[in-house]
This record gives C-alpha cells, structure tokens and sequence, in this order.
C-alpha cells in the first residue's frame, strides 16, 4: 500500500431531516468522522471539488425513484474529483486525480473500481463535474440524440444559464441551429447567454408569462425544447412548438420544492395533432456516447469555441448553503464547492 499518511477524521455532510418544501441549512449537519484505511482493491481521496446537483434534491424525500434515498443521519454522497492520497490497488497511485460518486466529505475511500482517472492538464479539475461531467453529457446526449437536433433548427432551452442549459444552447449553435432562445432567472444571467454564449435571444422568466415572452422571440415558432424547468415552461413551448417538434424532458426543477400537486402544461393534448416527440432521458442511458462527446467538447473547449462557466463555493463547511443557492438560482454554469 502507498499513502501520504491519513488523518484520523474528516468532515462529511449528513441529512439531518428530510426537507419539507424548500431545504434549510438546518436539514444538513456537518460531522467529523473517521477516515478509513483502503482495504484491498480500495483507494482513499482527498476531495477537491464537490458537485452540488438538482436530483440531490430528490433524494433528500423518502420515495422510491431511479436513485435510492439518501438516509437520514448517514454520509450524503453524490459526484465529487479528486487526489488519491492512499492506493491499496494496482493503477491508481498517489496523487492521481480521480472522479467518482463520494462527494458532500473531505475524504473517501472507495473500491477504485468505481473511480476512473481525470486529467488535470486537459481540463481543470472541477471541468469534470462540469461542462466535461455528467452535465455536458446530459446536454450533449439530449440535445443531439433524444431531441434528434438537426441543423437549421429553432431550439428553446429553459435553465439555459446553468450546467446542462448553458451547453445546450451553445452546442446547438455550433452544430448548425437556425436559432436558439434561451431563458433564466435574471438580467444578468439573460445578457451572458446573448453576449457570451452566442444565444440569438433570450428572456428572463420573471418578467412575465413564459409564452408571451417567448413568442416575439420565436416568431415562426420552435422545433426543439430542452425542458430543465417544466411546468409553465413546458406548457409555453408546447405551444409554440411547430408540426413535428421535439422535446427533451430532462428536469422539472420549478418543481422540485413543490408540497401540492404540480400546474401545467395544461395543453399536453396539443402534442398530439402537432405529432410531436416528448422523450424524458436520463445521462445514465448515454454513457455510449461519452467518448464522442469528450473528443468532440474538448476540442471545442481547446479552439475557444464553447465556453463554460463555473460558480465556485469556498469550504466544506459551506456546502449545503451552496446546494440551496444553486436551488434558488444563486449559480451561473456549474457550481461546485471547493475544498
Ligand atoms: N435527466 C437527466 O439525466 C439529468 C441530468 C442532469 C441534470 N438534469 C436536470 O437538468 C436541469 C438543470 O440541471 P443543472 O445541473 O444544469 O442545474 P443548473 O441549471 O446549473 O442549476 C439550477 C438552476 O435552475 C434554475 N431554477 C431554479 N428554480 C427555477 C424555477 N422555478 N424556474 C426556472 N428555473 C429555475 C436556477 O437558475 P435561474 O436563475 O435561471 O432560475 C438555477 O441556477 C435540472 O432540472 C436537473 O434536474 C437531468
């Protein structure tokens, strides 16, 4: 075995109690538990980066869905990167960057089985929760194969100032979309998506009825949705979608902190005489496309011509303050917390 030499504890975030509508940093504790040493075939890491993600937050209510529940007083876990700092396993030595599913703690030790390597001179570090993560390849797989996007193509994306929307919009552009309409939660967010991610137009949501503030945008309409948001989005770009439209239901984030039943889309009906496509997706079905998707984004990030942005949280001890802010739309791209 090779190590830099173990504490004895490390911080990691436990659920205190199931958050009932929007969480409270009260439903999250910070607890110092021990470190412990890699058995055989297992690694420990030092966390560098924790993602913070919206199905997190599905997780934290005790129903049954396509990720089990986190359990109330254990270790929270989702997406997090990386150094080995203790290898009992050929392969992985100490030092090399990893990214594996042990996050919300400072250190994990883990059956590197369920670890792959990263390499921090292609990208840094946080990338890999990010724009070259799960969220790049949610965006690239459905975009490109559940919408089934083609060149000349109108899109809308909702969420489009965060992980996945961001990539969304500007992959649409650079694989030859006619024009794409983005929408967020702010001013600020609505003139990066125009002027830096090359969005043809967009609006912020809280100004008004989503339909009426997408129409004069789309005047002759939309051939592609890329729901992160549901509910009154959904219902605005089902009817502005055109004969033949598609749809990928990705998140339903509106939704997430909901105690009643959901609104809308009340005009479901619709997608019938438009014959149109509504197809849900989950990243975990497309992990064929990953080595496509990597070759091409990072060419893309190495020729400049996609752009991604990162809101990075300083401390451990912040991570739960920064899952809700993410939540409330405190994030521009992907936010991550650093260690
Ligand atoms: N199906 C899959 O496999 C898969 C994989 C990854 C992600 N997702 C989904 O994709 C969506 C985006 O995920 P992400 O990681 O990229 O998160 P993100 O967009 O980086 O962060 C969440 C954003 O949601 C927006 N938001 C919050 N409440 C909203 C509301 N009521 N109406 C409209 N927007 C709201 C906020 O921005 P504003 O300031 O604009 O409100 C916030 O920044 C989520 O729905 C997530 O669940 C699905």
């Amino acid at each position: 075995m090779t190590e830099q030499g173990l504490p004895a504890t490390g911080r990691e975030w436990h659920l205190a109690a199931r958050p009932q509508g929007w969480p409270d940093p009260a439903d999250f504790a910070l607890v110092e538990a021990p470190v412990r040493q890699p058995g055989p075939g297992e690694i420990t890491v030092r966390n560098a980066y924790l993602s913070v993600d919206p199905y997190m937050r599905g997780r934290m209510n005790d129903v049954p869905s396509y990720v089990p529940p986190f359990a109330l007083g254990a270790a929270m876990d989702g997406g997090a990167v990386g150094h080995v700092v203790a290898s009992n396993v050929e392969g992985f030595r100490v030092g090399d960057a990893v990214l594996h599913g042990l996050g919300w703690r400072e250190y994990a030790t883990l059956d590197a089985a369920h670890a792959v390597k990263v390499d921090p001179e292609l990208a840094p570090l946080s990338a890999y929760l990010g724009v070259l993560g799960m969220p790049g390849l949610t965006a690239y797989a459905g975009l490109l194969e559940v919408a089934s996007f083609r060149a000349g193509d109108t899109v809308f994306v909702s969420g489009a100032a965060g992980a996945v929307g961001s990539l969304v919009g500007q992959i649409a552009r650079l694989k030859g979309a006619k024009r794409v309409i983005g929408s967020a939660g702010s001013a600020e967010k609505v003139a990066t998506l125009v002027d830096d991610y090359g969005f043809d137009a967009a609006f912020n949501y809280k100004d008004g009825a989503v339909a009426e503030l997408l129409a004069p945008l789309a005047p002759d309409g939309i051939d592609v949705y890329f729901d992160n948001v549901g509910g009154e989005h959904l219902e605005a770009a089902i009817g502005a979608l055109r004969v033949h439209g598609r749809a990928t239901l990705c998140g339903a984030i509106a939704q997430y902190n909901d105690v009643d039943a959901p609104a809308g889309p009340r005009n479901l009906a619709l997608a019938i005489g438009k014959r149109l496509r509504l197809q849900g997706m989950l990243v975990g079905d497309h992990s064929a496309l990953r080595g496509q998707f990597l070759e091409e984004v990072g060419g893309w990030l190495r020729d400049g011509s996609l752009r991604y942005d990162e809101t990075v949280v300083e401390g451990v001890e912040n991570t739960a303050e920064a899952f809700i802010g993410m939540l409330r739309g405190a994030n521009i791209g992907k936010m991550v917390v650093q260690i």
